[in-house]
């Protein structure tokens, strides 16, 4: 599939998803949501990728939310359908997918902009970046899981204000927050996170997607995520990872890792 809103580059495994819409601030329409659907579903298959930074085009913005010019008009139906298949095919699909994910916050990180950087795995921020759920604002809800995920990483007071308020915060209060886990200039921000992802991608994937599983458990209801780690740990005895790694841990040389 050729994408027309987004712009891919693998570098050593290192795969940065750009979203290209900057004149529109990089605003996720339908057409962003599909092809980054797409490009995540490419990635999951294609074992040349270990590790994803997703980012946005340009200097001023990460993503400046969902397209508002596609939804002024819908009806209540067609706004939970709205919000349904968004979560379904992006950001659920993101929060747990199976490789690290790392957004990299380059500018405005706005509505459904910081729910994608909060569906990532973690999030690093350049000085510039703004983040906020303005949707209050507009006589709505955040949609793509905001109300859900803002407050189990910054706690419910803050995401509460935040939501209310429909304000901004930058990205110093960003860090104070623990909503981004660090904060660079802006001509930092992508060699940073490119150096964390290859520290990243030189350790067991196959940990690292079980390690996903158990810190999601955490958050699912009527799921014990202690069986969920008791489960998955177990299930790492069982791959040649698990022999690299401890065989050359044993060896006292560097674990190169086959990936199964
Ligand atoms: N949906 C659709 N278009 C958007 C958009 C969004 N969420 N955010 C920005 N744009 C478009 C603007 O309409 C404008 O398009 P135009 O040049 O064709 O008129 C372009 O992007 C540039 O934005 P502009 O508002 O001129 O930039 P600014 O620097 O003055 O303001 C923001 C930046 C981020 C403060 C402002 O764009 C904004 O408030 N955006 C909406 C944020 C929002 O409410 N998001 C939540 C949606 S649920």
């Amino acid at each position: 599939m050729k994408f027309e809103n987004i712009l891919n580059d693998n570098q050593d495994g290192i795969l940065t998803i750009t979203i290209n819409r900057p004149s529109k601030l990089n605003a996720l329409n339908r057409d962003t949501i599909q092809e980054l659907h797409q490009a995540f579903q490419d990635a999951e298959s294609d074992e040349y990728v270990k590790v994803i930074i997703l980012t946005g085009s340009g200097e001023k913005a990460f993503v400046a939310g969902a397209d508002i010019s596609e939804f002024s008009d819908f009806s209540p139906e067609e706004g939970k359908e709205l919000a349904a298949k968004g979560q379904e095919i992006l950001f659920d699909y993101v929060d747990n997918f199976p490789k690290p994910v790392i957004a990299a916050v380059n500018g405005f990180a706005l509505g459904g902009g910081l729910e994608l950087a909060l569906a990532a795995h973690f999030r690093v921020a350049s000085e510039n970046a703004k983040m906020g759920l303005p949707e209050v604002s507009l006589g709505v809800i955040p949609g793509y899981g905001g109300t859900q995920r803002l407050p189990q990483i910054v706690g419910k007071g803050r995401a509460m204000e935040m939501i209310m308020t429909a304000g901004m915060i930058d990205a110093s209060q960003a860090l104070q927050y623990n909503l981004v886990n660090h904060v660079t200039t802006q001509d930092e921000l992508l060699e940073f996170t490119h150096q964390m992802a290859s520290k990243i991608a030189g350790n067991s994937l196959v940990a690292i997607k079980s390690a996903i599983k158990a810190v999601n458990a955490n958050y699912e209801d009527g799921v014990n995520g202690f069986e969920i780690e008791i489960e998955e740990f177990g299930r790492c005895f069982g791959t040649a990872d698990f022999r690299e790694g401890t065989t050359a841990f044993l060896n006292k040389r560097k674990a190169d890792f086959p990936g199964e």
